[in-house]
């Protein structure tokens, strides 16, 4: 069976004020009743394909992670715990070091962003069934999804030579690429965007991190070796675990590895990036709008507006987001959507 690992430490900057450091989009309620985190447990609990999830998450979201697991009735086989926020490689890494030790070299993993909406469909069922195949015969194995746009937030996948498996081999990866370079790829054909979801067995992963991120292999590696076990919490060994260089699967191994191979699907997939993608997704009015709380519009088109607090009223405006928390206010053009983390970078140096 594969076994599903749900990476839940991000802070999903893109998404303020609505997601904050102390409550990310991935544990908030957005457009849905259910968490995005809840929707992907719920996504991977087809007893038939799936062990229990492991859930790799930073400590202070240890009890978020254990009551939301609850309210949707998933049982977890592990959370682990990351004393300090050192990206997704290193998390990776220490959920492999974990895992090989307790299902062996040969465990198959599936790694999951938790914070993204996808239909689960036969498309879906078709896709995982194809990348265990693929990830059996050792290949670190992507989800590609058609582009639409030269998005500049999103891995790009060019397809390579067909696997017998029904799956391609990846000819090349490319990380988060400036606008030329995206709109290039776009041009050219052939290049899909990294859904952001990843297969692989655990012996080959730790192979290809050892190979081209060994400083974060090592840390992983001692981290997970001087854990500390409590109840379901695997407690990786702080000072360990801090000596990881921050850097993302993406740059340290995708970009690098002769080993990809990509699953090409056509499951809805969003990943809920930034406002722009949100107001995509939803339903919108016959001026384009998408309005969410205790908001009003007029003579507006093509935005987004959302108020969880006291009454907003936008009046005359094109393309832009308004949205307003408890505590704050956010006011930016959608084209700009990419860049609010930047922006939120800003705000706490200002604080
Ligand atoms: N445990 C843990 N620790 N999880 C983390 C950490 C961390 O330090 N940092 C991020 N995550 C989790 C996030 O919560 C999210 O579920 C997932 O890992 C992806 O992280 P992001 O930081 O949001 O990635 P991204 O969106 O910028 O880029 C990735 O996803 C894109 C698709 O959404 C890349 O894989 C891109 O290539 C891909 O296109």
């Amino acid at each position: 069976k594969i076994i599903p690992v749900i990476m839940a430490g991000g802070k999903g900057t893109r998404l303020w004020p609505l997601s904050r450091s102390n409550a990310p989009k991935q544990f908030i309620q957005l457009v849905d009743e259910k968490t995005l985190f809840q929707q992907t447990l719920e996504r991977v609990t087809d007893a038939a394909v799936y062990e229990a999830p492991v859930v790799i998450t930073n400590q202070d979201f240890r009890f978020t992670v254990a009551e939301q697991a609850r309210e949707v009735d998933v049982d977890l086989s592990a959370i682990i715990l990351e004393p300090v926020a050192r990206n997704t490689a290193a998390a990776i890494a220490a959920a492999a070091f974990h895992l090989k030790k307790k299902f062996g070299e040969e465990a198959i993993l599936q790694l999951l962003a938790s914070d993204h909406v996808i239909d689960a469909g036969k498309d879906w069922s078709e896709a995982i069934a194809t990348a265990r195949q693929t990830a059996a015969s050792g290949k670190i194995v992507t989800f590609g999804i058609k582009p639409t746009e030269p998005a500049t937030g999103y891995g790009y996948i060019e397809q390579g030579e067909p696997l017998s498996s029904g799956a391609h081999k990846v000819k090349r990866f490319v990380e988060k690429p400036q606008l030329a370079a995206a709109e290039e790829m776009l041009t050219t054909g052939g290049f899909f965007w990294n859904s952001g979801i990843f297969m692989c067995r655990a012996d080959l992963l730790l192979d290809e991190l050892g190979t081209y991120a060994p400083a974060v292999y090592e840390a992983a590696e001692a981290a997970v070796a001087k854990a500390t076990i409590d109840l379901d919490f695997v407690r990786l060994d702080g000072p360990s675990f801090q000596k990881s260089p921050d850097i993302s699967i993406d740059y340290a191994v995708m970009e690098k590895t002769a080993n990809a191979a990509v699953v090409t699907s056509a499951f809805a997939w969003s990943d809920l990036g930034s406002w722009d993608a949100i107001r995509k997704l939803v339903e919108k009015d016959e001026n384009g709008n998408v309005v969410i709380g205790h908001a009003t519009v007029m003579n507006t088109e093509n935005s987004l507006v959302l108020s969880r607090a006291s009454h907003l009223a936008v009046q005359g405006l094109k393309n832009v987001a308004v949205i307003a928390s408890e505590d704050a206010v956010y006011v930016g053009r959608l084209d700009e959507a990419q860049e609010v983390g930047k922006l939120v970078k800003l705000l706490a140096k200002a604080k």
